[in-house]
């Protein structure tokens, strides 16, 4: 008999549907998979053979089986078809079952033994199944919570091959997940790092301040252990608590990465992600045979911290450029391209030099110009440029570190990084931007015009600086942001000089 059972490609963030159709029939053996492109389709076919058998099901060894995965143009990663594979094998062999499997979905991995296993991208195929009228999620048991974040669908949560089979013919139904509502998830935010810990480093901190609210970029240059990576950590605990919808769409990055907990389907706390020096380009900005989410996504409304920023390769370095950008990523396949949100705020320390003491002014450096000049050159102009705030920090004298005073708390200096972006947010409402750092030329025009006195200002500092037509807009996005913290409607020329002290001096 033949049969056609409704599944799902993720690709990307985005869902294509998938139809499974399955034909049993003659009396000489035989066992196809074809549409699925890799060698998935052989480990599918054993897999499904074995959970088979020891789901207690007799195989049809003497029958021929066939299976299509249509479209076939579209790309389709093995795993995840076991279960509408093995769900529509069962019905063409065993003949019409009463339910109505029309506006059902099915995905799963199945594991020899015939349960599920946890699947990747489950959060973006319950939002398209509830965007294309489908009605029943079949997905495995692990994966429920996630699914249940979408209403008006719902989600059977499957631990083995046989609860389904028992479902379907009315032996044993089994139970849809209730809905959760969104809200349920957020749960208070637990900061591992406070400001307040942070003894002095008063002008750091307000730089940091100043890139928490407009999202911008910032780069920490001091010695070593004059607390860069300390400050860094404290980035997230500023930042402004996640919206639902920026929780929604970082959660299903997370989830077609395949890295959300089980107990805790929605993130939502902002990203903090602080890959290595010696991480690969490929695990910075994503791709793969199947496109995965890089560092970058994974950062998406967080902060990617690129400590000991020179460290990391320059070819790695510079495939941030695009997405710094655009807060997107495209990764281009022979099939097409595929695209990644990343829209982050980066946060990169470095030392001055390779023994990092040219700055210290209670250490000798022993660098050569030669390697101090090599070392600076090592990250490139256009993408310094893409950095708003560049910040020196010093080393914190012993009277100042010794201090038990406690500074001031995150949860204050956030209180105003969130009435900046209240501001921000009552000026971008209903255009696709949230933060000042991501202006246009358009919105840099309408929203960052200066006085007299602030355009002489500029224009003094960009002859003197030599400053590049991006570093100009730059410098407007800033004393916007500046401008928002001091809740004022128009930049005035204090906040355009502040803007200013943060731009790199280009020798
Ligand atoms: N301003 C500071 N207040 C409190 N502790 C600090 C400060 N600066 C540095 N430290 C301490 O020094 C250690 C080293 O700082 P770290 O951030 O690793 O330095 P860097 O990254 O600049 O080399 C930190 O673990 C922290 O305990
Ligand atoms: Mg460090």
């Amino acid at each position: 008999m033949f049969t056609k059972i409704n599944s799902v490609a993720v690709l990307g963030l985005e869902c294509t549907p998938i139809t499974v159709e399955v034909d049993v029939a003659g009396s000489w053996p035989g066992y196809q998979i074809v549409g699925l492109p890799d060698t998935a389709i052989q480990e599918a076919k054993e897999r499904i053979r074995t959970a088979w058998k020891n789901t207690n099901l007799k195989f049809p060894n003497n029958s021929r089986i066939v299976i299509n995965l249509a479209p076939a143009g579209v790309r389709k990663e093995g795993s995840m078809y076991d279960l509408p594979m093995a769900v529509g094998m069962y019905i063409a062999i065993e003949g019409p079952i009463d339910t109505d499997l029309s506006d059902a979905l099915f995905v799963g991995e199945l594991a020899l033994d015939g349960t599920l296993r946890h699947t990747n991208g489950i959060l973006p195929l319950a939002i398209f199944a509830e965007q294309h009228g489908y009605k029943k999620l079949f997905i495995p048991a692990v994966n429920a919570n996630e699914a249940s974040l979408i209403q008006g669908i719902d989600t059977y949560p499957v631990h083995k091959f046989q609860d389904v089979i028992n479902h379907l013919t009315g032996k044993n139904k089994i139970l849809p997940v209730p809905p959760q509502p969104i809200e349920e998830w957020f749960v208070e935010n637990n900061y591992e790092m406070d400001m307040k810990y942070v003894k002095g480093q008063e002008f750091v901190k307000r730089a940091m301040e100043i890139a928490a609210s407009g999202a911008h970029n910032i780069l920490l240059s001091g010695p070593p252990g004059s607390g860069k990576t300390l400050l860094a950590r404290t980035m997230p605990s500023i930042l402004p608590k996640m919206t639902i919808k920026e929780a929604i769409e970082v959660t299903k990055i997370y989830s077609v990465a395949g890295i959300l907990p089980e107990d805790k389907p929605l993130v939502t706390t902002r990203p903090f992600r602080s890959p290595h020096h010696t991480a690969s380009g490929v695990a910075l900005v994503g791709g793969g045979k199947f496109p995965r989410p890089g560092e970058i996504s994974l950062a998406h409304r967080g902060v990617l911290f690129l400590d000991e920023f020179p460290e990391f390769p320059r070819t790695v370095l510079e495939n941030l450029r695009q997405p710094l950008e655009d807060g997107v990523i495209t990764i281009s396949r022979a099939q097409g391209t595929i695209s990644f949100p990343a829209r982050f705020t980066m946060v990169a320390s470095q030392n001055p030099c390779p023994c990092g003491y040219a700055s210290d002014p209670d250490r000798n450096c022993i660098c050569s110009p030669m390697s101090v000049a090599r070392y600076q050159k090592k990250i490139s102009g256009p993408l310094l440029d893409r950095i708003d705030l560049h910040v020196e920090v010093p080393k914190v004298k012993f009277e100042k570190l010794s201090k038990y005073e406690l500074g001031e708390p995150s949860s204050e200096i956030r209180h105003r990084v969130e009435k900046a972006r209240d501001r921000q947010t009552a000026r971008f409402v209903g255009t696709i931007h949230t933060t000042n750092s991501e202006m246009k030329n358009r919105e840099i025009r309408e929203y960052c015009k200066l006085n007299d006195q602030s355009i002489n200002l500029l224009k003094q500092a960009v002859q003197q600086m030599h400053l590049s037509a991006r570093s100009y807009h730059r410098i407007l996005k800033l004393s916007r942001t500046i401008a928002d913290l001091d809740n004022k409607d128009n930049i005035e020329t204090t906040h355009v000089a502040e803007a200013l002290q943060y731009r790199a001096k280009v020798e």
